[in-house]
């Protein structure tokens, strides 16, 4: 029975959708991203199914390819209809390389989160991968020398005596990624693009289809899915083919959640006799989510003296905002990780992440995985202010 209303409901629908020039196409039906108004595939879509400037096409590869008129193609793995976000990268997977010669201009698009990059080019000798101020790029790198990327706002007393300075790029960065923290992944991210025209977040939130009204003129409009177009036959197959195995799924889950509910109640049984455990009496932190003002307060903090020393391995920048510590900066350090930053900086990280952003290990679980193999001394107790001179 089932099988027949599943054919009923194929082909009652499937005319119905191919008939609309319009329909949402990909280039790849796993992988590729749906595409839609205002973009268009334009060797399956006609020219009215598109917005100009947000033309794609599939290459030989089945990627969804975006030609930008200043930078080139890109592919397009993901679209956010509703955000009114796309995310490309380069189709040869060396995203600095197309970094460094990137313009949005001719395009209909811009950057949500742009930052500065510079590049350098420096011979290999220069191999200080660990410092937080400098991410090598390998893809651009070769055998006798590595490029690599520095914030900026770093001056040129930053630039190592073996680099010298090849350009500095505006890059539109993932907004969600980059807000805080400068991560060596941030280069090998997507991009992220937006853009305001033509404004179909509103008809995509309410599920509707955004596009151009009637077959001429430029006015966008917005139509909701139609709700009686089905003929009477093809709801019956709804009905039937998807009415009958939901219901008997739904009493599936019935007898399965009470089946848990009486072995958890069995288990409270059990175990309320034992007593409570240390994990029970403290707050529970997920290292996904923020910490609370009292919590970030009890990390200890410490006052800089005038030599700005601090434990190894700090060199002596704020991995957040990549300024140089000064005299009587207080900083802030993540207990049992050794990782010191401005009190200001860490302490919107903590609220909204509960990692240490240097080795994304959260104080709860450092203990079985510490990051360091060092452990301060001074800052024993969790909530003093050391002084260093
Ligand atoms: C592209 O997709 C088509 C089917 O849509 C498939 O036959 C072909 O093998 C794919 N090509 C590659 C390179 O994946
Ligand atoms: C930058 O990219 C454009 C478009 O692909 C190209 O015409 C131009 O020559 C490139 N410039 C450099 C310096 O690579
Ligand atoms: C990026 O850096 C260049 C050179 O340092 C500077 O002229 C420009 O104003 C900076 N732009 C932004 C948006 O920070
Ligand atoms: C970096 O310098 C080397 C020579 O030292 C040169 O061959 C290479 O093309 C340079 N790379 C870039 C990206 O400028
Ligand atoms: C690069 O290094 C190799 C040895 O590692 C050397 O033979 C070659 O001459 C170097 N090339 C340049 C351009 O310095």
């Amino acid at each position: 029975m089932d099988t027949i209303s599943l054919i009923l409901i194929i082909s009652f629908t499937i005319p119905a959708l191919s008939a609309n020039p319009c329909k949402p196409s990909s280039c790849d039906t796993y992988l590729g991203p749906e595409v839609r108004f205002p973009f268009r595939l334009t060797n399956r879509h006609p020219a009215r199914c598109g917005y100009p400037g947000f033309d794609l096409y599939c290459n030989a590869q089945n990627q969804t390819i975006l030609n930008l008129p200043e930078s080139g193609e890109f592919v397009v793995d993901h679209i956010d209809y509703s955000a009114q976000a796309l995310f490309i990268n380069d189709p040869d997977s060396c995203l600095p390389a197309r970094i460094l010669n990137f313009s949005l201009s001719g395009s209909r698009f811009r950057g949500v989160y742009i930052r500065n990059y510079t590049f350098l080019n420096c011979s290999s000798d220069y191999m200080d991968y660990t410092s937080t101020r400098y991410m090598p790029l390998f893809c651009l790198s070769g055998r006798n020398y590595t490029v690599l990327a520095m914030n900026s706002h770093l001056t040129a007393a930053h630039v190592p005596p073996t680099c010298r300075r090849i350009a500095t790029v505006l890059v539109p960065l993932q907004w969600t990624v980059s807000q805080f923290y400068w991560s060596s992944m941030d280069l090998r991210e997507d991009l992220e693009l937006v853009w305001s025209e033509p404004a179909c977040w509103s008809c995509e939130n309410q599920g509707g289809v955004c596009g151009y009204k009637g077959d001429s003129g430029s006015e966008i409009g917005c139509s909701r899915p139609a709700k009686s177009g089905l003929p009477r036959s093809a709801k019956y197959g709804i009905i039937v083919g998807v009415g009958i195995p939901g219901l008997v799924c739904i009493i599936g889950l019935a007898c399965y959640a009470c089946g848990m509910l009486r072995a958890f109640s069995l288990r409270r049984r059990l175990n309320s006799d034992l007593p409570t455990t240390f994990s029970d009496q403290r707050p529970v932190i997920r290292s996904a989510s923020g910490l609370d003002g009292p919590t970030i307060e009890s990390y200890p903090t410490t006052v800089l003296g005038e030599s700005r020393r601090l434990p190894k391995p700090s060199d002596g920048t704020c991995p957040i905002c990549l300024s140089d510590y000064q005299p009587k900066e207080t900083l802030r350090s993540i207990p049992e990780c050794n990782h010191y930053f401005h009190a200001d900086c860490i302490d919107e990280w903590l609220k909204l992440n509960g990692t240490c952003p240097l080795c994304r290990n959260s104080p709860e679980s450092s203990v079985a995985t510490p990051c360091s193999s060092m452990s301060i001394s001074s800052s024993s107790s969790s909530t003093s202010t050391t002084t260093v001179n």
